[in-house]
């Protein structure tokens, strides 16, 4: 067999025959490795499968006898929510995430739980069975139904999988295993590719449950080649927000369910908790007085409408140039509102340091917030406090007025679960408010109309 040597890029899998600075596809600097390729032969060699071995006759869709879908449920009730309703047979799915996260914690309690019906092989080539098992009892996980193995060569996988034949694989990380038939180093483009393709050949056939563990770059990406997303079913990237104990699991790509959802868990000392009321977890002073500076308002996260808190303060600056801090909100859209509020309802603000922060230290993008900044800023700035119970929510353009925001029904709805009796929002129609009994609604035009409502 001849060898040569190429370039490939690490990030979306091209490939050079001279090494360069900046990746010509992808524009990516510094991402060309040099890994040796065997030549191809003239013959069909055993290396060029397809990643799947269905069968090839022809058939009429609708004769296909396709069962409908059985759910394997993991009774982790985020984790089920985000995927559909729970697991499909030969489903695979990428789970990746930044070190240290919880990726493997994860995997572990979804593992305890499906062992109770299913065999389940737990692949580490991370850590020692006894990290695993010490991992193991610190979550309570019995695991009599889990076996474990430490390998990380792909090939010794397939074979031990053949042996035993498990119902559910967990492979922990696709990064650590390598192909014996290719020489460059575990992680990369090459290896990541024909490792996971290996898997695909392996576990669908069969029906087997796979979980793949993925590591993330600096950028929060996956580590490995885009071609490794389109090969599995389902990628649930694993995120936090910094310094915060809270996990956001979140659906990249799912073949079996929607990716508009979003799985909210917490992380203890027992391992992952499913965080079934989020919005308590949202706010963080007590609601139950009158605040100077706090606006209440309703975000969505995937279509889950959420409580964010936001809170402002309006100071005298003692600096030549006001300061204008934001942390959990985008500055450059609270600068916007600002500048809007002293524009069109002459709020003085060009001699005032401006901080705005949403509590619960999470970061949230959501057009409804804008109202809520203004309110609490409005509110800190002239000393009127904002009772416990309103809650605002509408965008903010900058001329000041008000529009309505996606699914403002949803909203108001948890709104009014919540306990909140009026919610300032752009007008909506009667449909969107038929459900609510308990809330009313103000409606607001622009920043003036607001302005006056408050006072
Ligand atoms: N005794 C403990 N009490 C509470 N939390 C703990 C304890 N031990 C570990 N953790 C949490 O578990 C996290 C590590 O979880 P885990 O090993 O599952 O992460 P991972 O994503 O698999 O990491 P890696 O990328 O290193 O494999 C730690 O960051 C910490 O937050
Ligand atoms: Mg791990
Ligand atoms: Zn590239």
């Amino acid at each position: 067999m001849k060898f040569r040597t190429v370039f490939i890029c690490q990030k979306c899998g091209y490939e050079a025959p001279k090494w360069a600075g900046k990746c010509p596809d992808c524009g990516e600097w510094n991402s060309l490795v040099e890994e040796v390729k065997a030549q191809e032969s003239k013959k069909p060699a055993a290396r060029t499968r397809s990643f799947t071995q269905f069968s090839s006759e022809v058939i009429k869709l609708a004769e296909s006898k396709a069962v409908r879908e059985e759910r394997i449920a993991t009774h982790i009730g985020e984790f089920d929510r985000l995927l559909g309703g729970g697991l499909v047979k030969g489903q695979l799915t990428l789970l990746a995430g930044a070190p240290g996260i919880g990726k493997s914690t994860l995997m572990l309690q979804v593992a305890a739980q499906l062992s109770q019906t299913h065999k389940v092989l737990y692949i580490s080539g991370e850590e020692s069975v006894n990290q695993i098992s010490g991992r193991a009892q610190r979550l309570g996980v019995k695991g009599d139904n889990i076996f474990l193995l430490c390998e990380t060569d792909i090939q010794k996988i397939v074979e031990q999988v053949e042996n035993m034949s498990p119902e559910v694989l967990i492979l922990d990380s696709i990064q650590t295993v390598y192909h014996p038939e290719f020489t460059s180093s575990a992680g990369t483009v090459a290896q990541v590719r024909e490792c996971t393709a290996e898997l695909v050949r392996l576990c669908k056939p069969k029906g087997i449950i796979t979980f793949v563990l993925g590591h993330v770059t600096k950028d929060g990406e996956l580590a490995g080649p885009k071609i490794l997303e389109h090969m599995v079913d389902s990628v649930l990237y694993f995120d936090t927000e910094k310094d915060n104990v809270l996990r956001l699991l979140r659906p990249h790509k799912n073949r079996f369910g929607s990716t508009g959802e979003i799985g909210l868990f917490k992380m203890t000392g027992h391992g992952l908790e499913s965080v079934d009321n989020p919005s308590e977890y949202f706010s963080q002073s007590s609601r139950d007085k009158a605040l100077k500076g706090r606006a209440y308002s309703l975000v969505l996260e995937g279509y889950r409408p959420l409580l964010a808190e936001v809170q402002a303060l309006v100071s005298p600056t003692h600096y030549p140039y006001p300061r204008r801090v934001a942390t959990g909100v985008d500055l450059n859209r609270c600068l916007v509102l600002f500048a809007a509020l002293e524009k069109h309802i002459g709020l003085p603000l060009d001699n005032k340091d401006i901080y705005v922060s949403l509590a619960g230290g999470v970061k949230l993008k959501d057009p409804a917030l804008d109202l809520a900044v203004c309110a609490a800023v409005i509110s800190s700035c002239k000393d009127i406090a904002i009772p416990f119970d309103h809650v605002f929510m509408a965008e903010v353009g900058i001329l000041g007025q008000a529009a309505k925001v996606p699914l403002i029904d949803r909203r108001l709805e948890e709104a009014q679960r919540l306990g909140f009796t009026k919610a300032f929002c752009a007008p909506v129609t009667k449909q969107e408010k038929e459900k609510l009994s308990k809330l009313s609604i103000s409606e607001i035009t622009d920043l003036n109309d607001l302005a006056l409502k408050l006072r």
